[in-house]
């Protein structure tokens, strides 16, 4: 387990690392699009600006607070 991250939104094709430095997930949606899409992303987004982490596994148990 803990073998498949998460680490970008592949919609937009930007890594959570390039996402983080917007700083908040509302400016890194209005400026990139991320997020906007499949939404697929949106709850390792949210876990990732709460906890600072760039690469979220897959089945995280912190994710069923984000979705
Ligand atoms: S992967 Fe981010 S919106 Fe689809």
């Amino acid at each position: 387990m803990g073998e498949t991250k998460v680490d970008r939104c592949a919609c937009v094709n930007r890594t959570f690392e390039e996402l983080k430095d917007f700083g908040s997930l509302e400016d890194a949606q209005a400026s990139s699009g991320c997020g906007l899409e499949c939404e697929g992303c949106l709850p390792y987004l949210k876990l990732m600006f709460a906890s600072g982490e760039t690469a979220i596994d897959l089945d995280d148990p912190r994710l069923k607070d984000y979705n």
